[in-house]
């Protein structure tokens, strides 16, 4: 038996009892006469203690070869500490050891398997197996777990069924890139990871399965973002016999299922809110409504003083920062600069600051006179001792500086509190997107989302207009869930993939299964996927997915530790008919 209790099990309870711990040596005292260990496990740490009066001296001698991170077993018995630690359960106590056995021993660690640690991201990365030693690797794995556990509690409590859906398919169009496997018994030809098990969902339904879940992984070839992994989880959803309104019920009780569960937050029903609302008051598609600074349209305010800037925008857009009207010349100046950094692309930021004493300062007083100003603060909610910031252009350029603008001020005034949560549905998003490169519209969520009753009329006439029913989950800036009302009419699904630019043969032979499956009873159906990884890390107060999956790839796609991907042997490229030269040539 290696051990009688864990490391985070013994309190003053047990003292006197004879115990056997196993472990690793985080740390290691040596005063000469006595010598401390701390003794981790996954459960916590338990302090030995080796002492010259009481410990046999080759017991004492064999501890001095202890190292950091060596794996030991050790027997003994609880004793009361002299000076106490408070601050964990087991700091009460300590073992004093009677035997000592070295199951392994360990190289010096490449960094410090502490709570802070020395070690830089990429060496961590390499070393994954250390840093998940560490307690807050550990916890966020903890963390995950959990949520995963409730997730499943709650689905199936509700009737769902988990059911697995092959990786091994062919390409499932989500928006991103496939990754492909060759096929070694089908010379020539490939498979693709799917990018989501959406097709299946819908054939499961065909297939009278009525609610199915599945904890499936994802792969998308895409560039990568603290938000974004090539492969990630999806909590995957779809029912049969439902509206909107029935899977934004039973979602959002997951969801609120969760929150009470994990993070003891009790929250009342979601705010809804339509896609073009949220583009106009947020500039984004997934607001962080845990704060105010809404923009506020100043086009009708700002036009005819002879403002060229402004006269020529398509949109006139402020934002009043709360308490920032103190701001210096010097931190404003460093606000525009920052809007005109490449990556937000602002040309140039307008600013007012709103006196306490009622007054306005701003920086175009040559074209605006107080009444002006007055007027820009009533229609951005500005209060005495706020900043108006205010950018124009082009709409939807400017939507996106002005969100990024906000962010990151809620960010610097610390409104974007972790331990706080703000959900919301955004619903009626556009069935289509224009593509500003070809010119062609694509599917704005997926290719099988049905429009809006009555709104097919308008695919031919205003494609861009059409709604689709289509709806996202977002929690404090982040789109954590995402799914639809989908087509269940073998015609309608040809008309729209006509629409999406597929001739009648390519849409046979991508989606031909679909379509032919939906000529044999299809019921009407809808669902939605989580992003398992955002959304552990949302509840967990943090937006980076990566500290919240075991094994992550880091920004460039690559597993740091295994080493991949990796280039093929000549031998396994032959068998799977790969050319040779081609493969070379790219090397
Ligand atoms: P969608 O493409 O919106 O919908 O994906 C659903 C959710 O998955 C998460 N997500 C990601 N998380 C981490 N890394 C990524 N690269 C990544 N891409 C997406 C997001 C997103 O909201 N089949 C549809 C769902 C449906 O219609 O039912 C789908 O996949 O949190």
């Amino acid at each position: 038996m290696y051990r009688s209790h864990n490391n985070g099990a013994l309190n003053l309870s047990n003292t006197g009892q004879e115990v056997t711990l196993s472990g690793w040596v985080q740390k290691i005292r040596d005063k000469g006469f006595m010598i401390w260990v701390d003794l981790r496990d996954r459960y916590g740490i338990t302090q030995l203690i080796f002492d010259e009066e009481r410990t046999e001296k080759a017991l004492i001698e064999q501890a001095k070869t202890l190292g950091r991170e060596f794996v030991i077993q050790v027997r003994g018995t609880v004793i009361e500490r002299q000076s106490k630690n408070t601050k964990i359960p087991t700091g009460e106590i300590e073992i004093l050891v009677t035997d000592l056995t070295i199951l392994n021993e360990a190289k010096l660690p490449p960094f410090t398997i502490e709570d802070e640690t020395d070690g830089g991201e990429e060496l961590r990365m390499k070393y994954r197996y250390l840093d998940i030693r560490r307690n807050p690797v550990k916890d966020s794995l903890i963390f995950r777990s959990k949520v995963t556990q409730e997730v499943r509690n709650f689905l199936s409590n509700e009737d769902f069924i988990e059911v697995e859906t092959p990786y091994l398919i062919k390409s499932t169009p989500e928006g991103a890139r496939d990754f492909v496997v060759p096929s070694r018994m089908n010379e020539g030809q490939f498979y693709a990871l799917p990018q989501s098990p959406q097709t299946f969902k819908q054939l499961l339904m065909v297939g009278g399965m009525d609610k199915y879940f599945q904890i499936v992984k994802c792969f998308r070839d895409e560039d990568l973002r603290a938000d974004r992994q090539p492969e990630f989880t999806q909590i995957d959803c779809e029912m049969a016999f439902v509206e909107q309104e029935d899977i934004l019920n039973i979602f959002e009780g997951l969801t609120r299922h969760l929150l009470k569960k994990v993070n003891n937050v009790e929250i009342g029903d979601f705010p809804r809110m339509t896609f073009d609302h949220a583009m106009k008051t947020y500039g984004n598609d997934k607001p962080d409504i845990r704060f105010g600074m809404e923009f506020g349209e100043l086009n009708e305010v700002t036009k005819h003083r002879n403002f060229k800037v402004f006269d020529d925008a398509e949109l006139v857009v402020g934002i009043a920062v709360p308490g920032a009207a103190s701001y210096t010349r010097k931190e404003i100046d460093k606000l525009i600069n920052w809007v005109k950094r490449p990556q937000i692309g602002a040309l140039g930021m307008i600013y007012v600051k709103c006196n306490e004493d009622g007054t306005f300062k701003s920086s175009v007083d040559k074209f605006y006179n107080q009444e002006d100003l007055a007027n820009w603060a009533e229609k951005t909610g500005a209060k005495p001792g706020d900043l108006i910031c205010v950018l124009s252009g082009i709409t939807n350029k400017v939507r996106a500086q002005m969100s990024a603008l906000r962010m990151e001020l809620a960010e610097r005034l610390g409104l974007r509190k972790p331990n706080e949560f703000a959900p919301l549905w955004v619903i009626d998003f556009p069935l289509l997107e224009l593509d500003e490169e070809t010119g062609h519209y694509h599917a704005m969520h997926h290719p099988f989302t049905s429009p809006k009753p009555g709104q097919l009329e308008l695919l031919d006439s205003k494609p861009g207009e059409v709604k689709a029913n289509a709806y996202d989950l977002v929690l404090n800036g982040n789109e954590i869930g995402g799914g639809s009302i989908r087509i269940h009419d073998k015609e309608i699904q040809a008309t729209m993939l006509k629409h999406l630019g597929f001739s009648e043969e390519e849409a046979k032979a991508q989606f031909g299964f679909l379509m032919d499956a939906f000529e044999y009873g299809a019921p009407p159906h809808g669902g939605l996927a989580f992003g398992l990884d955002r959304l552990v890390a949302i509840l967990a107060g943090k937006e980076t997915i990566r500290d919240f999956i075991a094994f992550p790839k880091n920004n460039a796609g690559r597993d740091v530790m295994i080493d991949a991907p990796s280039a093929l042997d000549e031998a396994q490229l032959k068998e799977l008919n790969l050319q040779l030269d081609i493969v070379q040539e790219i090397e």
